[in-house]
């Protein structure tokens, strides 16, 4: 049995205002009218034969309105009681499967083009899962981004994982040229991830497995997740095991972490920019921009962001800054 295993427990604090606790931005429908959280349960559907989907107490609704509309009904579904991070996510979804179970685990907030790259990137990640590898999807880098991990490799041998670099490290991996970006999709059986993860994390192990064996109506124990580490699975697991394998992939990918990345995709859709480069977002009011370049103003019934492009990543600040004045 193949399952897709969505995560969607991220807020996506640096799409703010567009992105909010009760809307995260996996569930905005602004791509081609259709929401990240759709398009991966869509592009997924003819690997797997059953969907899991591991959520939180703020968004499970949401998940459920978009597979209404994708016209699934019949799908497991995991409520976190708290976000522990990806690690212990993935293992609520192991321990809900049988060991030998296939596990596709994908984010919910990417944009990808599912051509034939995808698919034979997919399919050879699942052969490599039978045999018992815990395998990654290794992305052609462009830039020196300190956001992703990133996969060492000579083919599908992964000499080492380095989860999010500073620059210099970054910039030493590129010129390297041997370095891919790891795309956030990794494809295992059950059985294995959990013997993996309890040998390098043996005490988030425990404590994540105590959490899942005390759920009520399909949510998670609240007391007992609040003792689980919270710690991402890149660093988790991917960074220490030694049954880990790449899928060299050639498929159009977008994390779609940014304001950076949303100007891009919408630039590439043909949608409008004055001859500086300047975008408006969310409002038909007439908006001019003067001694600005690559600016983005995005607007909601509620709040104004203006940004330059460039400063993307500080979005997250605004954010933060937000909800501490809360
Ligand atoms: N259910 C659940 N619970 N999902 C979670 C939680 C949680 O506590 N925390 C994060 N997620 C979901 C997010 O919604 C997202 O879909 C996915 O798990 C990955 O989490 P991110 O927080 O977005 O990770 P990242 O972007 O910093 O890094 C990962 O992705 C990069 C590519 O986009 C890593 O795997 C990097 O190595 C990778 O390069
Ligand atoms: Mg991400």
């Amino acid at each position: 049995k193949t399952i897709n295993v969505i995560l969607s427990g991220g807020v996506g604090s640096r799409l703010w205002p567009l992105s909010r606790k009760t809307r995260p931005k996996q569930y905005l429908p602004i791509f081609e009218g259709q929401t990240l959280f759709q398009k991966t349960v869509h592009r997924n559907r003819e690997f797997c034969s059953s969907l899991m989907v591991v959520g939180n107490c703020d968004n499970y609704e949401l998940s459920r309105l978009d597979l209404i509309n994708e016209g699934l009904e019949y799908y497991k579904e995991i409520i976190e009681a708290c976000p522990r991070n990806t690690a212990a996510a993935i293992a609520f979804a192991a321990f809900a499967s049988n060991p030998e179970d296939i596990l596709f685990v994908t984010p919910s907030d990417h944009l990808i083009q599912s051509d034939e790259h995808y698919k034979s990137a997919v399919l050879r990640a699942i052969q490599l899962a039978k045999e018992g590898h815990l395998v990654t999807f290794g992305l052609q880098p462009t830039k020196p981004e300190t956001g992703f991990g990133y996969l060492e490799s000579k083919g599908e041998e992964v000499l080492s994982f380095r989860e999010k670099p500073d620059l210099d490290t970054a910039r030493h991996f590129l010129e390297k040229g041997t370095f891919y970006w790891n795309s956030g999709m990794f494809c295992f059986q059950a059985g294995v991830y959990l013997e993996e993860l309890r040998i390098s994390e043996p005490e988030l192990f425990r404590t994540s497995k105590l959490a899942f064996e005390n759920s009520e109506n399909g949510k998670l124990n609240l007391d007992l997740s609040l003792q689980i580490p919270s710690i991402s699975v890149d660093y988790a697991v991917m960074e220490k095991s030694t049954k880990i394998r790449m899928v060299p992939s050639a498929f159009n990918w977008s994390d779609m972490g940014s304001f950076e990345s949303i100007y891009d995709y919408f630039d590439h859709q043909g949608y409008p920019k004055d001859e500086d480069g300047n975008m408006v977002i969310g409002t038909d009011i007439h908006t001019e921009f003067t001694g600005m370049k690559n600016a983005l103003l995005i607007q909601t019934p509620d709040a104004i962001l203006v940004l330059q492009k460039e400063k993307a990543q500080d979005v997250k600040k605004v954010y933060e800054r937000l909800e501490k004045e809360k």
